[in-house]
């Protein structure tokens, strides 16, 4: 065994690069590497980064000048840190990255994080290692399974990616080209990883996609699986209390997921279903392949599977070509479908999509505008859903002790942080909860079922968001 090493991960993004930056810690512990919070004691720092939208990829380079700084100062000091970059930028930018930043030892794209301990022993031999093939194996077969304490570490909700990439095209999203054709791992080894986190005191599982629900994993039986198939296989795994998935393309939805909510107790009633705008000729320059009808009904149909289902979702205003009316459409379909939350953003083109060839028509000041307006409609909606909850008796999964002392905070099934007065031993359990009131995006109540202590108001965390960050569909 060699001497323990400090390894700094820093995240962008989507719930994705949450989940591959626990696999790269997986990867790199049996090299001998253990993670710090801080990066200036580090003598490995990644920056796993997000190309999305504009504002993400420009943090990488600042981020790499502060990390430079760093860097140096460990130099002085006598210590060797060395700087990757993974995620998305790295997929799309490499060379770019290497020739911008000399401080860089190593770039690694997403389909290649199974060669990081390689590609680490090349840089510390003094060169600098750039990949980003979309290699021909698959990186789920070499990265090693996480460590019983790491998953224990990790807390009783996990993330489990089930398929990669996006074939959809819209014509202003960078997914198709930094994470490739879609991909979809097969059903057994999906079951393999979600028995070893339930085994290990995981209770909740997001299954996790750029475009979840093109799922077409192949099944024990030899056939292609859909996603409501791998759910409900999923259910019957002992322990496994909450299912849940995202992202989801609404063209992708077929009867099998729609049956699936009818049916699972444990698949919750909470689905992220991005549309990105209500008018029909933007979705079509969008290359959305549905229309707002199209969703409207889908929407229904979801309902109709189970009432009890809220919906979130993803906007961009002022898409190339995006008028007055066709901003009220979207504003009309928010309104229709009413969300219990969502994301909006301004479109920003990326570089090498179809849509950054488009003349932008939106004025920057429109574009600010019309944020405002829909974000201001999108809170409304999420404020009256969670002020619905008051008076009421949810089910809460607890998942830690929350930031003031005799405190434990959990989530209903969606996602609001929901916090009581209890004992540690609640965690990793559902209880119902009565909940009293309400402070900023936090549910405060006490528990239904007779506990001792259990009668206090308190303070919450100031989690500021109950959504998922999701990239995708
Ligand atoms: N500009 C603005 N928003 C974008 N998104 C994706 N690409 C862009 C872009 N070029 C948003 C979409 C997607 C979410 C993850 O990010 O709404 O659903
Ligand atoms: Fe695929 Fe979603 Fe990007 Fe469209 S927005 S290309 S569905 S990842």
């Amino acid at each position: 065994m060699t001497q323990p090493r400090k390894l700094h991960i820093k995240s962008f993004g989507c719930q994705m690069n949450v989940y591959d930056a626990q696999r790269m810690v997986d990867a790199l512990a049996p090299e001998g590497f253990v993670e710090t919070a801080n990066p200036d004691e580090a003598d490995l720092v990644i920056l796993n980064t997000c190309h999305i939208r504009e504002k993400a990829s420009e943090k990488v380079y600042s981020e790499l000048g502060r990390l430079r700084v760093a860097k140096d100062e460990a130099a002085l000091q006598g210590r060797r840190m060395a700087i990757a970059v993974a995620g998305c930028v790295a997929q799309a930018e490499g060379a770019e990255i290497i020739r911008r930043q000399p401080a860089v030892d190593v770039v690694v794209g997403p389909q290649s994080y199974h060669h990081l301990p390689q590609l680490l022993a090349e840089a510390a031999r003094g060169g600098r290692a750039l990949e980003t093939e979309f290699p021909v194996e698959d990186k789920f077969g070499f990265l090693p399974p996480p460590q019983p304490d790491a998953i224990r570490a990790r807390g009783i909700s996990a993330f489990v990616t089930v398929q990669e990439g996006c074939d959809k095209f819209c014509t202003f999203c960078v997914v198709p080209y930094t994470r490739g054709a879609e991909v979809s791992r097969p059903v057994d080894k999906i079951v393999e990883d979600v028995r070893r986190l339930a085994d290990n005191g995981v209770r909740e599982i997001t299954l996790i996609g750029q475009n979840v629900n093109a799922y077409h994993g192949d099944g024990p039986d030899g056939r292609p699986w859909p996603l409501g198939d791998l759910l409900r296989h999923l259910a019957t795994i002992p322990g496994i209390a909450r299912l849940r998935y995202s992202t989801s393309h609404p063209r992708d939805v077929d009867q099998s997921l729609i049956d699936a909510h009818r049916d699972l107790p444990a698949l919750m009633p909470f689905v992220h279903l991005p549309v990105q705008s209500g008018s029909d000729a933007i979705l079509a320059a969008m290359n959305r392949k549905h229309t707002a009808d199209d969703y409207r009904r889908l929407a229904d149909r979801f309902r109709s599977a189970n009432p009890a289902i809220a919906f979130s979702s993803d906007f961009i205003v002022g898409f190339p070509g995006e008028t007055a009316e066709d901003f009220a459409a979207t504003l009309a379909l928010v309104t229709q479908i009413g969300y219990a939350g969502a994301y909006s953003f301004k479109y920003s083109p990326r570089p090498g999509t179809p849509a950054a060839e488009l003349q932008e028509t939106v004025s920057a000041a429109v574009m600010d505008e019309r944020l405002v307006r829909l974000q201001e409609l999108i809170d409304s909606q999420q404020s009256a859903f969670n002020e619905a909850a008051i008076g009421t008796t949810v089910e809460v999964l607890f998942e830690r002790a929350a930031r003031n002392p005799g405190q434990i905070v959990g989530r209903t099934a969606y996602l609001q942080p929901a916090h009581v007065m209890a004992g540690p031993e609640i965690i990793g359990r559902i209880l119902p909860v009565r909940i009293d009131s309400l402070e900023r995006y936090s549910l405060i109540g006490e528990l239904a079922a007779p506990q001792p202590h259990a009668a206090f108001v308190t303070r919450p965390d100031s989690s500021p968001q109950s959504l998922p960050i999701t990239t995708g569909a």
